[in-house]
């Protein structure tokens, strides 16, 4: 009889919501929501109550989700994957982390703990294309890997960033760089915006090489990533124009949808793609 993956949610939100739907829907017999657990009152009562019609898959802490969970999927908040990451590894439990931004600085710790309990760590492509190529492209020397990222400008409400340069996001009229630098510094000031950068490090060439531009483009209505990838195996050009999450506006829907597709990667016995 084959194991049913049991699936702890933590964060239910936009990509937490979204993918325990989907779980539901596309994973019946191999995989279930366990559990969800969620910092905002009631948030992880309500997601139970839509999958199951109780509350029941409502965890009252981090730790009795984890202890109900063979994979934790954090779908929180940068401030908080590493910890969540840090406890399910502790737990010997498998961790899918889609807060990138908050691990990016800290994965080769992530990696001793994963080795040492035996458990695994799972970061989906999120909402970009061309990870694929770049980590063929690995066995090769990688010359260069520019990020360019385009948003509307409401997507950068609330960065501190903003905020301390002063720059008025009502008043951008035409595609303005809000940042250029190294993919290091963009995932600490646009903790919410860049896992797409923090992914690509990851992937490639690390943090402090990999380039990143940050484009609030008001003409954009979706969210846009381009990827130049250089390489002595040849040159790779993706873009991604993504539709934004209906409930969260900085979330790409792909992004949902790239964690379902990791997560069949986990469960199915065929493994197509690097
Ligand atoms: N990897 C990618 O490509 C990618 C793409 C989009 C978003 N993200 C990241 O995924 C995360 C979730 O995105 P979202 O759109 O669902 O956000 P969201 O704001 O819609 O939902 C996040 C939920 O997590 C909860 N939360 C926050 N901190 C928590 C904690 N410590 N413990 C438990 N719950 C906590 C919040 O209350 C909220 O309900 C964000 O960090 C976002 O930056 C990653």
């Amino acid at each position: 009889m084959v194991k049913m993956l049991k699936i702890g949610i933590v964060g239910c939100g936009a990509i937490g919501g979204s993918l325990a739907k989907i779980i539901k829907r596309d994973f019946a017999g191999r995989a279930f929501v366990a559990a969800v657990y969620d910092i905002a009152d009631g948030k992880a009562a309500d997601l139970s109550k839509r999958l199951c019609g109780s509350g029941r898959l409502a965890a009252g802490t981090l730790k009795q989700l984890i202890a109900r969970s063979d994979l934790v999927i954090e779908a929180a908040s940068a401030a908080h994957s590493r910890e969540i990451a840090r406890q399910a590894l502790g737990a010997r439990k498998d961790i899918m982390i889609m807060s990138v931004g908050g691990i990016v600085s800290h994965a080769a710790e992530l990696r001793r703990l994963a080795q040492k309990n035996g458990s695994r760590v799972f970061i989906p492509s999120g909402a970009i294309a061309g990870i694929d190529g770049l980590k063929a492209s690995g066995g090769v020397t990688v010359k260069k890997v520019i990020l360019t990222t385009r948003k509307h400008p409401r997507s950068f409400a609330g960065v501190r960033y903003i905020q301390d340069k002063k720059i008025d996001l009502e008043a951008v009229t035409k595609d303005t760089v809000l940042f250029s630098g190294s993919a290091k510094d963009a995932t600490v000031l646009f903790p919410q915006n860049i896992n797409v950068a923090a992914v690509l490090s990851l992937a490639g060439i690390g943090a402090a090489k990999t380039e990143v531009r940050i484009i609030a483009s008001p003409d954009t209505r979706n969210n846009i990533h381009e990827i130049e990838i250089e390489s002595s195996a040849g040159k790779i050009f993706t873009r991604t124009e993504n539709v934004l999450h209906p409930e969260n506006p900085k979330t790409s829907y792909l992004a949902v949808l790239s964690a379902a597709a990791a997560l069949r990667q986990i469960i199915e016995p065929v493994r197509v793609g690097t």
